[in-house]
């Protein structure tokens, strides 16, 4: 894997990731000020393929990382930031997406009996807002505490190759 385009250590997938994450967390805002404005089908379309493109991005990229990188050091290295803040955010980031599903399946499709759906949609959804942006967030401390921070001349390991080299 070649390196990234952010300016971190982080492989080009990891940075490929947080761009479309942070794409489809704005996409979600646009798809709220839809429903505000009652044009819901645009709404209903907008969350939808967030909510669906995310499975792809967590189940080719993000779970099979967390499988290799973090699982194996659990519960051991758990009190360490760098595999807390991705347990935390892996954790949470399973609810928020199955969450979505739901809210899809309730929603948008006929699937579900009667008794397992709701009417009431607006704390749902807004429920689910919130929890993703808290993913969102989550997964941003992750990159930062994995590859550093973006554009910063200040990485944690570029300041050991440096201080090496003027050895
Ligand atoms: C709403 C759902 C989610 C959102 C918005 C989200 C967002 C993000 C973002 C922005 C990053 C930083 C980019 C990166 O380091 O690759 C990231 C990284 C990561 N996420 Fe998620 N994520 C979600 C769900 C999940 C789930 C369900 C898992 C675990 C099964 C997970 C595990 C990880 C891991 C391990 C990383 C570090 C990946 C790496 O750099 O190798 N995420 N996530």
């Amino acid at each position: 894997m070649g390196p990234g385009f952010l300016g971190t250590n982080a492989p080009r997938t990891a940075d490929l990731t947080l761009v479309i994450e942070l794409g489809m967390g704005l996409a979600l805002l646009v798809g709220t000020w839809f429903a505000r404005r009652r044009r819901y089908r645009a709404h209903a379309w907008t969350q939808s393929i967030v909510v669906l493109l995310n499975l792809l991005v967590i189940g080719l990229v993000m779970a099979p990382s967390f499988r290799t990188q973090v699982l194996p050091e659990l519960p051991g290295r758990l009190g360490r930031s760098y595999f807390a803040l991705a347990t935390a955010h892996g954790a949470l980031g399973m609810v928020a997406e199955l969450f979505a599903c739901y809210i899809l399946l309730v929603a948008g499709t006929k699937l579900l009996p009667p008794k397992l759906r709701f009417t009431n949609y607006k704390p749902w959804m807004r429920t689910a807002l919130a929890l993703w942006w808290l993913v969102l967030i989550l997964g941003l401390a992750t990159y930062v505490r994995w590859y550093g921070v973006p554009f910063s001349k200040h990485q944690e390991n570029s300041w050991i190759i440096n201080s090496n080299s003027a050895v």
